[in-house]
């Protein structure tokens, strides 16, 4: 058993390649040998040691798709040999240890590299539209960063529900993609005026619901192209965290809705479960489909790291095992 080791938080060069400890399954456990995982813009802080509450030493990865190589006591619903894909830490490696509450039935249908590239960016963008925004159709909703694993995700998951949905960028072959993807308009927010664009194409309503990721770089345009009534989901913060606003926003009746999947009560039994029972059969019948930009095998870890900071990727970047 071999994974993605880090002793100290740095760079690139701190992150390598070693044995891990024999991995056994404790109680309400899977062990899962990995054959795909995909990369977060978060791993990129664990590394750095940005990322609050991150202990080391740790073995780097949040999300795989693999096989059940054994089972712990407790755990009902997996055995070995199922084809399985969810959040677990650890999961840069050749086995990682599910809690079985996080892994999910893998469809026939998708493949590794599909399962692996779900997860982390399908849950938080689930978690965000269906169970915090609770989106209803004709709504216009905005997704910062829509090239994200997350956009990415958040883009079908809200035309689904009905939604007019626009999505930001930094660059315009993003944008382009974005409307390929199946945007009803994209804007690139380093080169055009946010809400000008907006209050123009929504003729004047303006946006009610703000997926918000990257803070304080673009807060103040946010805020300023959101509808009465609207509100804003904030679950990341890539552009900094000081974000400053007037409380006129009472005024305007805008709702600000923080959220993390790692530690909202309501994840499990809301957001799990609805994903479970709605969105699975949607993968199985291809209605959702995950979007992977890059595959690359698990040796190239660094390189997967430098096309996160280079912020030229639309959707996952993957890696898997030989
Ligand atoms: N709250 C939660 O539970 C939760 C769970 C998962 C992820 N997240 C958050 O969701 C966000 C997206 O995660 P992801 O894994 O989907 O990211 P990702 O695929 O790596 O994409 C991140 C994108 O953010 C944009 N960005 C804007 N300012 C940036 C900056 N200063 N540095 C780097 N990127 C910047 C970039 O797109 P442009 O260049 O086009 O702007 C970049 O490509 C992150 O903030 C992450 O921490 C939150």
């Amino acid at each position: 058993m071999q994974g993605w080791l880090v002793n100290e938080f740095g760079g690139p060069e701190v992150m390598y390649w070693g044995a891990l400890p024999e991995l056994r399954p404790a109680a309400g456990q899977l062990l899962v040998r990995v054959h795909a995982s995909g990369i977060n813009f978060a791993e990129t802080r664990m590394r750095a040691g940005t990322y609050s509450g991150q202990e080391l030493p740790f073995v780097m990865g949040m999300e795989s798709a693999g096989v059940v190589e054994a089972v712990g006591p407790g755990v009902t619903g997996f055995a070995i040999g199922d084809r399985v894909f969810g959040r677990a830490r650890g999961s840069h490696a050749t086995h990682v240890l599910f809690d079985a509450v996080h892994a999910l039935p893998l469809p026939a249908t998708l493949d590794f590299i599909e399962g692996a590239a779900i997860p982390v960016g399908w849950l938080t963008a689930w978690h965000a539209l269906y169970t915090v925004a609770r989106a209803r159709v004709g709504e216009r909703v905005l997704i910062e960063a829509i090239a994200s694993s997350v956009g990415s995700a958040a883009l079908q998951i809200a035309k689904w529900q009905g939604c007019w949905v626009a999505g930001t960028a930094s660059r315009d072959d993003k944008c382009r993609r974005g409307i390929e993807a199946g945007a009803d308009a994209t804007y690139n927010y380093k080169t055009k005026n946010l809400p000008t664009e907006v209050m123009r194409d929504t003729t004047g309503h303006g946006i009610d619901i703000g997926l918000m990721t990257i803070g304080e770089e673009t807060a103040t345009a946010l805020f300023d192209s959101m509808a009465a009534e609207g509100r804003i989901v904030m679950y990341g913060s890539t552009g900094g965290r000081q974000v400053c606003f007037s409380l006129n926003i009472g005024m305007r009746n805008l709702q600000l809705l923080a959220m993390s999947i790692s530690s909202s009560a309501r994840f499990m039994p809301e957001s799990m479960k609805s994903f479970r029972d709605v969105a699975l059969p949607l993968f199985a019948k291809k209605h959702f489909t995950a979007v992977v930009d890059t595959v690359l095998p698990m040796r190239e870890l660094v390189k997967a790291h430098g096309m996160v900071d280079s912020r030229t990727h639309y959707g996952k970047v993957v890696l898997v095992n030989d």
